[in-house]
């Protein structure tokens, strides 16, 4: 069977997501038989990553896989090997699965053109980071009370969409999942695509909270991305005052999620981070039983019954 790739979110339909989700809480509640027995995982990290390369590993390993961990370090990618040729030699070496982060957008996509093993993209630049938005969901059904509920739910998308690859994925999935989005960002902060979502742009935390936010989703200040050019923000501080979640957002009842690392006191405040309050830690437990179900799901050991 033809490995089924996961590249990005957009265009999945609530049923692409309902399986993956309904598949991970089989797995979260322990119903988890080694279904990747005999199976090969590569992870291919390009870029820095701590939750979600520690996440595929357990995901990969607690399903049976046997699994290689390739970072920029130690692996002939220091020595300047490419993209390509390293997919090839995963590709040669029996690899089914490929779990992908790499800093140019697209680089999933381009590496699913040189194997016949699933590509996971676990994050490519500025382009999509999908399974952080499949874990995302996660925790919020298991905050709101399941999947049909998250219907109508009103959730503001605060911070650095420009740079964000998280931004692309939580947008279209959370959407298809019938809840309704703001996007909460100085223009200096949005990408000229903004305009195609059709979302309300508000100016503060304060704004999204009057709109009614139930989840406020803050995103992390890429600084690492910002090369070249005037800043972005006039400053850290004033960025903070503006698009930082701080305790007074939480007196409605609103959730705060980020997909971390967090810069505490920037993008959340760091009494928030840990409030009960905060879905922070619930995203990132949420990873392995996602994380599993995509790769079974991948490698077809998890027949899919939605049509591709
Ligand atoms: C995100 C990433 O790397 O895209 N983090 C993550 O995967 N948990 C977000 C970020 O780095 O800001």
């Amino acid at each position: 069977m033809r490995a089924k790739d996961l590249l990005t979110l957009e265009g999945a339909s609530r049923a692409d997501l309902r399986e993956v989700l309904d598949l991970a809480r089989d797995y979260a509640s322990g119903t988890l038989d080694r279904p990747l027995l005999g199976k090969t995982v590569c992870l291919s990290f390009f870029e820095a990553s701590t939750r979600t390369a520690v996440s595929f590993e357990l995901a990969a390993r607690r399903a049976g896989a046997d699994v290689i961990s390739l970072s920029e370090k130690g692996s002939s990618i220091q020595k300047g090997e490419g993209l390509v040729d390293t997919i090839v030699t995963l590709d040669s070496l029996g690899a089914d699965a490929i779990v992908l982060r790499h800093p140019a957008a697209g680089a999933a996509r381009i590496a699913a053109l040189h194997t016949d093993a699933a590509v996971i993209n676990a994050g490519d630049g500025r382009g999509q980071h999908p399974t952080q938005a499949l874990l995302d969901l996660h925790a919020l059904s298991g905050r709101f009370g399941g999947f049909e509920e998250l219907e109508g739910r009103k959730v503001a998308v605060v911070g650095d969409v420009l740079h964000s690859r998280v931004a692309r994925s939580i947008i279209p999935a959370f959407q298809a999942a019938g809840m309704q989005l703001a996007i909460v960002a100085p223009s200096t902060l949005l990408p000229l695509e903004a305009g195609a979502w059709g979302l309300p742009v508000l100016p503060s935390v304060d704004d999204a909270i009057d709109w009614g936010a139930d989840v406020l989703y803050a995103l992390r200040l890429q600084k690492e991305r910002m090369t070249g050019g005037s800043p972005r923000v006039p400053s850290v501080g004033e960025y903070a005052r503006y698009y930082g979640v701080a305790r007074r957002h939480l007196e409605d009842g609103a959730v705060v999620m980020h997909p971390g690392p967090v810069n505490r006191g920037v993008e959340v405040a760091g009494d928030v981070v840990l409030d009960p309050s905060s879905l922070i830690a619930d995203q990132v437990g949420s990873g392995v039983a996602v994380r599993s179900a995509v790769l079974a799901l991948a490698t077809g050991v998890a027949r899919s019954r939605v049509a591709a």
